[in-house]
C-alpha cells in the first residue's frame, strides 16, 4: 500500500500494482486534487524529467510510469537489452518533484487471458500510423496504443505529457484519444537536446564516441532541411539531399527522411505550405535515432 506524498527530494513511494495505484490517487481525488501522468519506459534523462516539470505546472499531483512495454518491441528488437535503471529513475523523479511511481510487472500489465488490441488506424482507415515508424516497426504502434490505453486507463489523470522527439507517436496518441472520447488532455513538451544538439534518448548511451560524433550532425542537417524547405524547394528533392548528407555524415542506414504536415499527412503539391514537420530515422551501428523538427 502506498499513501505518502513526498517533497521533492525525498524517497520516492512506489505502486506496483493497479489497486495500489488507484488507492494513492483516489485519495488525491476526494482531496479535489488534479492528476497530471508522464509515461515512459525508465532510463530517465533530462528530457524526462522536463515532462514532469511540465505535468507539475498542469496538475497538483503528478505521476510517472516506467514500464518497459514489451507489446512495443518486435521479436528482434533490443526488449531484453533495454536499460532497466529503476533505483535511480525513482531518485531523479523524486528530485524532479514528481509524487509517485507507478512501476508495474510484465504480468500485471498483462495478466494471462489478456487478448484485446488496439489499432489506431489501418490500410483502409489511413492515419497517422500508416507510415514512417508504422511502416519501419510495424508492431510498434499497436504496442504502444495498447499500453498507453491501459495506462490511461489506470491511471485515470486529467492531463498527460508526452515528448515531442517520438513526434508520430504523439499523433498517433492524440488520434487515439480523440476516436475513443477519452477524458484526457495530452500535452506535448519540445525534444530535449544535449549541448550539441542531439536529441536526449535512452537509447544514446547504446553509441560509441565516434557514433556519438555522428549522431551529432543529425540535427544539423535536419536544420537545413527544414530551412530548404520553408523556403519553397521540392520537399522530394529536399528529402533526397538530406538521406545523402547524413549517408556522408557517417550514417550507415536512413530509414527515411519525410517532411509532413504537423498531422503526418503528406503535403499534395509537393512543396511546404503551411506548418510541417521534417522527420528522420537514422541507423549508426546498431542503435537505430530518431529525431524531428519544425518546417
Ligand atoms: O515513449 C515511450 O517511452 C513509450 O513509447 C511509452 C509512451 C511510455 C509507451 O510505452
Amino acid at each position: 500500500m502506498v499513501t505518502e506524498t513526498p517533497s521533492p527530494g525525498d524517497d520516492l513511494p512506489i505502486a506496483r500494482t493497479i489497486a495500489d495505484l488507484r488507492a494513492v490517487v483516489g485519495a488525491w481525488r476526494r482531496q479535489g486534487l488534479s492528476i497530471g501522468f508522464v509515461p515512459t519506459m525508465g532510463a530517465l534523462h533530462d528530457g524526462h524529467l522536463a515532462l514532469v516539470t511540465e505535468a507539475l505546472t498542469q496538475a497538483d499531483r503528478v505521476v510517472a510510469s516506467v514500464f518497459v512495454n514489451p507489446t512495443q518491441f518486435a521479436a528482434h528488437e533490443d526488449l531484453g537489452a533495454y536499460p532497466r535503471r529503476e533505483a535511480r529513475d525513482a531518485e531523479l523523479l523524486a528530485g524532479a518533484g514528481c509524487h509517485l511511481l507507478y512501476a508495474p510487472s510484465v504480468e500485471e500489465m498483462y495478466p494471462a487471458g489478456a487478448v484485446t488490441r488496439i489499432t489506431v488506424g489501418d490500410a483502409a482507415t489511413g492515419g497517422p500510423s500508416q507510415t514512417l515508424e508504422g511502416a519501419a516497426r510495424p508492431q510498434m504502434f499497436g504496442g504502444v496504443a495498447l499500453v498507453v490505453t491501459k495506462l490511461l486507463n489506470q491511471v485515470q489523470p486529467d492531463v498527460a505529457v508526452f515528448g515531442e522527439k517520438d513526434w508520430q507517436q504523439l499523433a498517433v496518441i492524440r488520434r487515439m484519444v480523440t476516436d475513443l472520447d477519452m477524458p484526457v488532455q495530452i500535452v506535448g513538451v519540445p525534444t530535449a537536446r544535449d549541448g550539441h544538439g542531439l536529441a536526449l534518448s535512452s537509447r544514446n548511451g547504446y553509441l560509441s564516441e565516434p557514433d556519438l560524433e555522428v549522431a551529432r550532425r543529425l540535427n544539423g542537417i535536419l536544420a537545413e532541411t527544414a530551412i530548404k524547405a520553408a523556403g519553397g524547394a521540392s520537399i522530394v528533392a529536399v528529402e533526397a539531399e538530406a538521406a545523402s548528407a547524413l549517408l556522408a555524415a557517417g550514417f550507415a542506414r536512413i530509414d527515411y527522411v519525410a517532411i509532413r504536415r504537423p498531422d503526418l499527412s503528406p503535403f499534395e503539391n509537393g512543396r511546404v505550405d503551411g506548418p510541417g514537420r521534417v522527420l528522420t530515422a537514422a541507423v549508426l551501428g546498431t542503435t537505430r535515432l530518431i529525431d524531428n523538427m519544425a518546417v
